[in-house]
């Protein structure tokens, strides 16, 4: 899936699901614009839904997809992992790929680790995702205020010496909704492209990975607002510059604040209009029309993987 989708300038797109609703609409939007998909479980979302659930839901999809006629390579992957007896235990499940993140360890220490994952992974031909440099924001409950960018001159010893799969990298992003403080006027710097130029030629063709992509689309900000949220301040990605990146050596791209903004305004917008409404069936599925209209919309504009299948 990697090497098609560097060769063919675009991304696969990676959606975090927790429940039924987020994996109906990433199988639906990815059949719908026959895209291939990496669904991938974090550790919060393994506490929140259950480890085995969250396998079997996936199977599910998988079966779903075909059922929808379109033979979608779906990829079950762990997002952060943060040591090797998680990520042994999601390959002994069943996942098709996993992420060690070591990438708040010294150098030294995420080779070790990273390796370990690397050579147990490799025996069920799992594939591994490493990372290097570190991503503003929370993530699975470790919180970097500021984020450090990835050094070019270490990423080729990092992926010859771990032997991982794919490598995410540190170029400006960060992860959840407030990604950039702004002062009035001021507008969202744009990511460093230059350091993902040098991480390319010293790794040519290596996959690379951006995790924190979302845009924070304000129509949903607004929305949320409109209807008694507050998330005053959050702003995003810019769409153009996750396509940029899409075109270039990124081929895996991670996005899910974005879907779980759409779905917040509109089960917010839904429950406003609807007082009387009780069934969480309605609600829901005023969520997961939008997050259907999100990803299709992802995966056509931004990350390219539309048509890819
Ligand atoms: O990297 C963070 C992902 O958005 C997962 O978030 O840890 O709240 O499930 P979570
Ligand atoms: P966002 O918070 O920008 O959606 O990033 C998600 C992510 O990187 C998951 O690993
Ligand atoms: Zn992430």
């Amino acid at each position: 899936m990697f090497s098609k989708a560097v060769a063919g300038g675009y991304a696969i797109p990676a959606y975090n699901f927790n429940n039924l609703e987020q994996l109906q609409s990433i199988i639906t939007a990815c059949v719908e614009t026959r895209s291939p998909v990496i669904i991938q479980v974090s550790n919060g979302a393994r506490n929140y839904a259950n480890e085995t659930m969250l396998r079997f839901m996936a199977t599910g999809a998988v079966q779903m997809a075909k059922e929808m006629g379109v033979d979608l390579p779906i990829v079950l992957h762990l997002d952060h992992g943060n040591s090797f007896e998680l990520c042994k235990s999601c390959i002994d499940s069943g996942f098709s790929s996993v992420m060690i993140d070591g990438s708040h360890l010294p150098f030294d220490e995420n080779v070790a680790l990273t390796r370990q994952v690397v050579e147990y992974a490799h025996q069920f031909d799992v594939s591994v995702e490493g990372e290097l440099g570190v991503l503003a924001g929370i993530e699975d409950d470790v919180v970097a205020e500021e984020s450090t960018y990835t050094q070019p001159e270490e990423v080729e010893e990092f992926v010859k010496k771990t032997g991982v799969d794919s490598l995410a990298i540190s170029i400006g992003t960060s992860h959840g909704a407030y990604k950039f403080k702004l002062k009035e006027g001021e507008s969202v710097p744009p990511l460093r492209f230059d350091i993902l130029a040098e991480c390319e030629k010293r790794i040519p063709g290596f996959p690379i990975v951006l995790h924190g992509a979302s845009s924070v689309l304000q129509k949903y900000v607004k929305l949320i607002k409109q209807y008694g949220g507050n998330m005053d301040g959050a702003v995003g990605v810019p769409e153009e510059q996750l396509r940029k990146a899409a075109a270039s050596a990124v081929c895996k791209i991670n996005i899910d604040s974005d879907g779980r903004l759409a779905m917040t305004a509109k089960v917010r917008e839904f429950l406003a209009n609807n007082p009387e409404e009780f069934d969480p069936r309605k609600f829901l599925g005023a969520g997961r029309s939008e997050l259907i209209d999100l990803i299709k919309h992802k995966n056509e504009a931004v990350l390219g993987s539309a048509g890819k299948v």
